[in-house]
């Protein structure tokens, strides 16, 4: 109890007033009283704010999102693109079309102003790599993967899904 209460903003103050040896009783009594009506109050403010936490609209609308025509990727293999405020790499690796998270997962490097061999594509900023396949990592320091999204070409325009959008 005596811990609990002494993450309550006031309440160690009240609980070293609680604890003075040979303190009235009252004293001591009305010291943990104050610790208690004060974690109560916490508890209370706590519990208002959440309930005016509005959950926020999905960032992107469920489905599939046009990118651009794949004919303007025949003349460059790295394409800086968007999808509402997600930034993408369009990656053209040999006959297919791959979409990848922009935002390196090291420390959010722009990987579309990085260099792509062999089918992996390595960062500017640190050089880690990444498979455009599925963006697994091919070489560090990033150690978690780059976002690889699910891409189609419908009526020559490439475009792309992405997870939990539906
Ligand atoms: S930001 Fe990409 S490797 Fe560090």
């Amino acid at each position: 109890m005596a811990s609990l209460l002494a993450r309550v903003p006031g309440a160690p103050r009240a609980l070293r007033l609680a604890r003075v040896p040979g303190a009235p009783r009252a004293l001591r009594l009305a010291g943990l009283a104050a610790a208690g009506v004060g974690g109560l109050l916490g508890r209370r403010i706590c519990v208002q704010l959440a309930g005016r936490a509005q959950p926020g609209p999905h960032p992107v609308e469920p489905g599939w999102h046009d990118l651009m025509p794949v004919a303007e990727l025949a003349g460059s293999r790295l394409v800086r693109q968007s999808v509402g405020d997600v930034r993408l790499v369009v990656i053209r690796d040999g006959d297919q079309v791959r979409v990848l998270a922009d935002r390196c997962s090291h420390r959010s490097g722009p990987l579309s102003e990085g260099t792509l061999d062999d089918g992996c594509l390595r960062c500017p900023w640190h050089g880690s790599v990444f498979r455009v396949a599925d963006g697994t990592v091919a070489h560090g320091p990033a150690t978690a993967p780059q976002a690889a999204f699910q891409t189609r070409i419908s009526d020559g325009i490439i475009q792309v899904r992405l997870p939990g959008a539906g």
